[in-house]
């Protein structure tokens, strides 16, 4: 059982590792260095960042080994420095960063294979290097996006996913009623999945499916940037604000639209879920179309509740882990897939796509469920709750799957449109 498992882990951090070695030498150095968007940290901060998590998770507490290097952690605590002047800092050159993080990797191995997956809480099930592999992913994730404000050739590739071929009705209607939501048995979830916990949602409908290109355009088409009427009181500040007009990335051609992704121009794809907007933009997306966002317990109910069982799954199709026919995970293609490519994927409900192509916002704030308890440390999820942030679920085409759960909750501001995120839309019943 525990050779099991720490072989598990060692496929995952090897895996883990591929990604971000593509992710930082796909570029040369000056596009390691150079920050590409405000918002981003310079790539090789968040190379030398994962392996000083790692360092000070893996090696330090769990291993109790010396440090690696103990003279560059205050560099690469987010908390510290923002990422705006990340790019000022002593960083590690490039050459040094893989060296370092190469360097940590093998202390980690040997840490791997000496210390006892058992007696404390945090080494229990691996869960600390569960936390360090969905940490290395979640950068790699970020990465990604950071790839995708760099300007120039393309140097990322990736064949296409599969394309649609469910038969799709356009809404499904949830029961109301009690499910549990959450978790407090996955070995991995991170602090703010848990507990498990009952929560009573009323019936309503839900889009078994994303919002597409198409439908999106409609929207613009219908003057939806111009209809104050639409937007929440802070969106129609954001949206004059920022002069935002249609999706980022997104541009005119001739009657229709182009948009970039990762160095390419082409026609939209009709049947794509719309990407890039930020929440302001689903928020009046969805009250054009005489709709609203889903609340994050609307999402996860819709996602996870069996009305065969009454139970709550780890996934919309089951307990299995994610494999390739289930979703658009992982990196595998580098764009969402048109609506009905995973039939494979469905909730018992009837809902599509639920995990992977695209995150999707919900109305939700971030908050601890009731009982949360801060695990391992507060600078993960608990600084983070409250009104500032919105919760997104469900994972895009960047996320890994070792990082991407039914009960996973991402967040960020409602005004960002860089992370890989879309919508689907809700209405009462
Ligand atoms: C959960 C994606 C919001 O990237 O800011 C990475 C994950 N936490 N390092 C982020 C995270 C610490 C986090 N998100
Ligand atoms: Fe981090």
């Amino acid at each position: 059982m525990t050779d099991e498992l720490r072989e598990r882990v060692a496929n995952h951090l090897l895996r883990a590792r591929e990604r971000s070695t593509l992710l930082t030498s796909s570029v040369d150095e000056n596009d390691l260095v150079r920050q590409h968007s405000k918002l981003m940290s310079p790539l090789v901060w968040d190379l030398a960042h994962i392996g000083n998590q790692e360092e000070l998770w893996l090696v330090r507490d769990v291993g109790g080994r010396e440090p690696v290097r103990s003279d560059i952690d205050e560099y690469y605590d987010a908390f510290k420095f923002s990422r705006s002047v990340r790019p000022e800092l002593p960083l590690l050159n490039p050459r040094e960063a893989w060296q370092y993080v190469s360097d940590v990797r093998g202390k980690v191995f040997d840490v791997l294979e000496q210390v006892p997956l058992e007696g404390r809480r945090l080494v229990d099930n691996a869960f600390a290097f569960g936390m360090i592999i969905q940490h290395e992913q979640q950068h790699d994730e970020t990465m990604l996006a950071t790839h995708q404000l760099r300007k120039g050739d393309p140097v990322l590739d990736a064949p296409p996913p599969p394309a649609g071929s469910a038969v799709l009705t356009a809404e499904v209607l949830v029961p109301g009623g009690p499910f549990e939501m959450g978790t407090s048995t996955e070995p991995w979830a991170l602090d703010n999945e848990r507990p498990a916990h009952t929560v009573h949602v009323d019936p309503f409908w839900l889009d078994t499916t994303p919002v597409t290109n198409a439908e999106y355009a409609e929207f613009i088409a219908a003057g939806g940037y111009d209809r104050q009427e639409f937007w929440s009181a802070e969106g129609w500040v954001h949206r004059l604000h920022s002069k935002l007009r249609a999706p980022r990335f997104w541009q005119r051609e001739g009657e229709g639209w182009a948009r970039t992704a990762f160095g390419v121009t082409e026609a939209l794809v009709p049947d794509e879920p719309v990407v890039h907007v930020c929440f302001f933009e689903a928020e009046a997306y969805a009250k054009w179309a005489g709709k609203r966002l889903p609340t994050e317990a609307e999402w996860e109910k819709a996602a996870r509740y069996d009305p065969a069982t009454g139970r709550s799954r780890r996934y919309p199709w089951g307990d299995e882990d994610p494999a390739p026919v289930h979703a658009n995970l992982g990196q595998r293609h580098l764009r969402p897939a048109q609506v009905g490519a995973y039939p494979a994927g469905v909730s018992p409900l009837g809902v599509h796509q639920l995990i992977g192509d695209v995150w999707e916002w919900t109305s939700s704030d971030f908050h601890g469920y009731p009982g949360f308890e801060v695990f391992p440390y507060p600078e993960y999820s608990k600084v983070f709750f409250g009104p500032d942030y919105k919760v997104l679920r469900g994972g895009s085409f960047g996320t890994d799957a070792a990082a991407c759960r039914a009960t996973f909750r991402n967040w960020d501001y409602p005004i960002r449109r860089q992370i890989f995120a879309g919508f689907r839309c809700a209405r009462d019943a």
